[in-house]
């Protein structure tokens, strides 16, 4: 924090130390794997978490938009609903919709405390330093950490609600998805609740679209990448000379991001002491972004112990919001 506010805090659960002792075993682990994968939880350190504020702004990507649309209308009733004293919110980011949460929670009395949790570091500094600015009387409690391993270290007391938004819950495999939300509900009591962001199935154009827009956001996000790992494994990726694909698997219903080899090359990744070799054309799967449909939304939540209590859409049914009671 640039300027220190006694109502602000920062728990720093994922060190330095073990964020690259993970990204080395990741790395290692996915560029050995047939075919190679990287998980898309490296995208974003600091450029990469701007990259993708930007890409919340194209006109391709509509699940931004449609979420706070989907916000606006139901905030007042959810704050009702919860009466929370407390949002903690998972892969916060900028924490840029949150805003809306927070206002309303606090205008009905309730809101205490506002605890953001991301693997971004630098994300969550910026958020935390200008939420301190705009709700000075609300006490911050920022975590970095992982929300695939990290729930439990979260801070406990009072009465929460979990956001996790912008169809983040998507970026997860099947079984990373169920272990999430099972161990989401694990560290809720019953009678507290998970307010949930998905996008929906819809027509592959438009999917398309939001994940291959026309000014190259999302293909440099996707590059990011490679960046992280020169830099921070002292590897030798050209990233240009990787093409960004967007793939809707239509048997999955997920958009699948892969880097495309334009050409033959040898990569050495020297923190690893590894040498990876990508034929012409061969394609790295960098993130899945799983689309759901109503019936399997309410599936999860249930098979995680969790009552889907209410539940907001748009007109065009691309994106929901659920808002879910732990059981
Ligand atoms: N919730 C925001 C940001 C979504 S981008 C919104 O709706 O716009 C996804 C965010 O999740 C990023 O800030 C990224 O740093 C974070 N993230 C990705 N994988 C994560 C993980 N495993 N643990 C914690 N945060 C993660
Ligand atoms: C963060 N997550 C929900 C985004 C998504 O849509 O899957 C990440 C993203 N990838 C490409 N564009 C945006």
């Amino acid at each position: 924090m640039t300027r220190p506010n006694r109502l602000t805090e920062l728990d720093v659960h994922l060190t330095a130390a073990d964020a690259e002792a993970e990204l080395r075993a990741d790395a290692r682990a996915g560029l050995t794997a047939v075919p190679k994968e990287l998980p898309p939880k490296y995208f974003y350190d600091a450029r990469g978490s701007e990259l993708f504020e930007k890409i919340t702004e194209l006109p391709e990507y509509y699940p931004t938009r449609t979420e706070r649309a989907l916000l606006e209308e139901s905030v007042a009733e959810i704050a009702e609903a919860s009466g929370a004293d407390t949002v903690v919110e998972l892969g916060s980011g900028s924490s840029a919709k949150t805003r809306l949460l927070l206002d309303a929670f606090r205008a009905t009395g309730s809101l205490r405390r506002y605890v953001p949790q991301d693997v971004s570091e630098a994300a969550l500094r910026g958020a935390l330093e200008a939420l301190e600015g705009e709700y000075p009387d609300l006490e911050l409690h920022g975590v970095v950490g992982d929300f695939t391993k990290d729930l439990a270290g979260l801070p406990t007391g009072g009465r929460r609600m979990i956001a996790f938004l912008g169809g983040t819950i998507g970026n997860l495999r099947p079984a990373e998805r169920a272990a999430f939300l099972a161990h989401v509900r694990s560290v809720l009591e019953p009678g507290e609740q998970l307010l949930l962001g998905t996008g929906l199935v819809i027509d592959e154009p438009t999917l398309l679209a939001a994940y291959d827009d026309a000014a190259g956001v999302t293909a440099e996000f996707n590059r990011n990448v490679l960046y992280v790992l020169n830099r921070e494994l002292h590897a030798d990726f050209v990233p240009e000379a990787f093409a960004h694909v967007a793939a809707w698997e239509a048997e999955d219903e997920w958009i699948e991001m892969r880097l495309r080899a334009e050409k033959a090359m040898r990569v050495r990744v020297e923190e690893l002491d590894l040498t990876v070799d990508f034929a012409e054309g061969e394609e790295m799967r960098t993130e899945i972004s799983a689309k759901f449909r109503p019936e399997g939304v309410r599936e999860m939540l249930a098979e995680a112990g969790f009552d889907l209590g209410r539940w907001w859409s748009d007109e065009d049914r691309r994106f929901a919001l659920s808002l879910a009671t732990a059981v």
